[in-house]
C-alpha cells in the first residue's frame, strides 16, 4: 500500500515513553507504522534561524520537524490561526483580530512547509494534512508540481456562512481548501455550513454522492475546482480507556484524592484553558446549585484541571484572569474549613490517571460553547465502571453531542438548565446511569478512533483511483481520436 504523509502543526513526541498527545497522534502512529511514511510539522520551537527539517527515522515512520523564526511563530501561530481562525471558527467574532501582516505570515509559513516537504515525497504517496493552521498547503504543494491525492481534516467547527465571512481573507480560504481531494469535517452540521457556504457565497454547486460502503458524500464544484467533502467523527480506542482506568484506580495518586473527598460526589472536567471551553459558565452553573440547592453544599466538589495554553496569545490571559477570580470568589463564598466547593488546577496530568480520575467522577461536565468534537467526553463515558457508571452533562454545541444519545445534553448558555442538570445526574439512579452508559458505549465501540482513520483514508485512495481511472480513460480516448484522425488523413 502507498506511504502515508501525515502534515500537522504538532507532530506528536516522537520519543517512547513520553506521554502521547490527543486522538490524532493515536489515530495516525498505527497507520504510519502501517505503511511507512513520514509525519511532517512544526517543532514546537523557535529558531533563531530557520533550518532545514530535522530527521527522525523511527522503523518506517520519519519524523520531520522544523522550527519557526519568531516572526513566523507570531504571524502564523499566535496571530493568523490563534487570533484570527480560531475564535471565527468558534463563533468567537468578538474576539477575532485581524492583521495583514499576520495573514501574510500564515500564508508564508504555508508555502515553506510546502518547499520543505516536497524533496521528502515519493510518486504514490497520500497526504493527510491536519487542521485550520495548514488550510493553504495544498494549495502550496499543488503550486509546486504535487499530483499526489490530498486530504485535509478540520479537527474544529466549520461555522455557518456569516461568521466564516467576518474572517476577512474568508474567499482565498475557501478556494485553497477546495485545492484538497477531500475534506473531511467533525460532524455533518460542519459538512453542511461548508456547503452552504460554497454554494452561497462561492456560487458553487454541490451533488450528494455515496462513500464505497455508502456513507454519505458531497462532491463540491467552486472556483474551478472539485472536491468531496464528509464528516468523519474521531473517535477512541474505549477499551483501552477502560482498561487503563481500571488499572490506574488502585494507584496512590488516584486512592489518596478519592480519600479527601471524604465521601463527597465528584464532579470532573479536563479542558485547555481556553474560552470556546465555557469554564466559567460551568463554574457559574455550579455556584447555583450550592446556592439553590443548599443540601448539596459540603456534600459535592467540582475538580476542574485546564492546562494553559497559548498564553502569549491576550484573549487567553484574560480568561486565565477571570478564572482565577471566579474561582477565588466562589470558593471564598461557600467554602468551609475541610471543604472546598472548586478545585481548579492549571496543569496537565498524566492521561491513565485522568482516566482514572474520571472512573471515580460521579458527573463528567463537559460544556464548551463550541467544539469541534470533544474527545473528553468519549472519554468520561468509556472510563466508567459499567456497574456503577457516572453521568455525562454535554454541551449541544460539542461535536460529540451528535453521537452520545446517553449523555444529558445541555445549552452552555442557559445556566439554570446546566444546575438543574448537574443536579440530576448527582441523583440519578443505577438502573438508568447504567442504561445511558450502555447506549453511549455501543457507539463509542462501533466507532472508534480506527473506524474515523480508515474510512477517511479510504475514502481518499479512491478518490485517487478514481482520478488514475479518468485519466486512463481521457489518454485512451485522445489516442484512438488521433488514430482515426490519421486514418481520415
Ligand atoms: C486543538 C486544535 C489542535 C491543537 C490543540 C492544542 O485541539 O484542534 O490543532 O494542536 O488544540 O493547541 P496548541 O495551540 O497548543 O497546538
Amino acid at each position: 500500500m502507498s506511504r502515508l504523509i501525515v502534515v500537522s502543526n504538532r507532530v506528536a513526541p516522537t520519543q517512547e515513553g513520553r506521554p502521547a498527545a490527543g486522538g490524532l497522534a493515536i489515530g495516525v502512529l498505527d497507520a504510519l507504522k502501517q505503511t511507512g511514511g513520514v509525519w511532517f510539522g512544526w517543532s514546537g520551537e523557535t529558531v533563531a534561524q530557520p533550518q532545514p527539517p530535522a530527521i527522525d527515522v523511527q522503523g518506517k515512520v520519519t519524523y520531520a520537524t522544523v522550527g519557526l523564526a519568531k516572526r513566523d511563530y507570531d504571524h502564523y501561530y499566535r496571530g493568523f490561526s490563534n487570533a484570527t481562525l480560531w475564535p471565527a471558527l468558534h463563533y468567537r467574532t468578538d474576539l477575532l483580530r485581524y492583521d495583514r501582516q499576520e495573514y501574510a505570515g500564515y500564508l508564508r509559513v504555508n508555502q515553506q512547509f510546502a518547499r520543505d516537504l516536497v524533496p521528502m515525497l515519493k510518486d504514490d504517496d497520500v497526504i493527510w494534512v491536519h487542521d485550520y493552521h495548514l488550510i493553504p498547503l495544498a494549495e502550496a504543494l499543488r503550486e509546486a508540481g504535487v499530483r499526489n491525492p490530498i486530504g485535509f481534516f478540520l479537527h474544529i467547527p466549520f461555522p455557518a456562512p456569516e461568521v466564516f465571512r467576518a474572517v476577512p481573507p474568508h474567499a482565498e480560504l475557501a478556494k485553497a481548501l477546495m485545492a484538497y481531494d477531500l475534506i473531511g469535517f467533525q460532524t455533518d452540521s460542519d459538512v453542511q455550513a461548508f456547503r452552504d457556504y460554497v454554494t452561497r457565497e462561492a456560487m458553487g454547486t454541490s451533488a450528494d454522492v455515496r462513500a464505497a460502503d455508502g456513507r454519505p458524500v458531497v462532491r463540491l464544484t467552486a472556483y474551478g475546482r472539485t472536491a468531496k467533502a464528509a464528516a468523519y467523527p474521531i473517535g477512541i480506542y474505549p477499551d483501552a480507556i477502560a482498561q487503563a482506568a481500571e488499572q490506574f484506580s488502585t494507584r496512590k495518586a488516584v486512592t489518596e484524592f478519592a480519600q479527601s473527598m471524604q465521601g463527597r460526589k465528584l464532579i470532573m472536567s479536563v479542558d485547555r484553558l481556553d474560552y470556546s471551553k465555557g469554564l466559567a459558565e460551568r463554574f457559574l452553573a455550579f455556584e447555583n446549585l450550592l446556592q439553590a440547592s443548599p443540601h448539596w453544599q459540603r456534600r459535592v466538589s467540582l475538580v476542574q484541571i485546564a492546562p494553559p495554553t497559548r498564553s502569549d496569545v491576550q484573549t487567553y490571559q484574560r480568561i486565565r484572569q477571570n478564572l482565577e477570580r471566579e474561582t477565588g470568589r466562589i470558593n471564598g463564598r461557600f467554602a468551609e474549613l475541610d471543604w472546598s466547593p472548586i478545585r481548579y488546577l492549571n496543569r496537565k496530568y498524566d492521561r491513565n490517571l485522568l482516566m482514572a480520575l474520571f472512573r471515580i467522577a460521579q458527573v463528567g461536565l463537559v460544556t464548551p460553547l463550541r467544539d469541534g468534537m470533544n474527545l473528553v467526553a468519549k472519554e468520561y463515558v468509556a472510563a466508567q465502571d459499567p456497574s456503577d457508571p457516572g453521568v455525562l452533562v454535554l454541551s449541544q454545541f460539542a461535536g460529540a453531542a451528535e453521537q452520545m444519545p446517553g449523555a444529558l445534553v445541555v445549552n452552555p448558555f442557559d445556566m439554570l438548565q446546566m444546575s438543574e442538570a448537574i443536579e440530576r445526574a448527582l441523583s440519578m439512579p443505577l438502573a438508568e446511569r447504567q442504561a445511558r452508559y450502555r447506549d453511549m458505549m455501543g457507539p463509542l465501540r462501533k466507532n472508534d478512533l480506527s473506524v474515523w482513520r480508515d474510512s477517511f483514508l479510504d475514502d481518499l485512495r479512491a478518490i485517487e483511483a478514481e482520478t488514475i481511472a479518468h485519466a486512463r480513460v481521457k489518454r485512451a480516448a485522445s489516442s484512438s481520436h488521433g488514430r482515426r484522425d490519421q486514418v481520415k488523413a
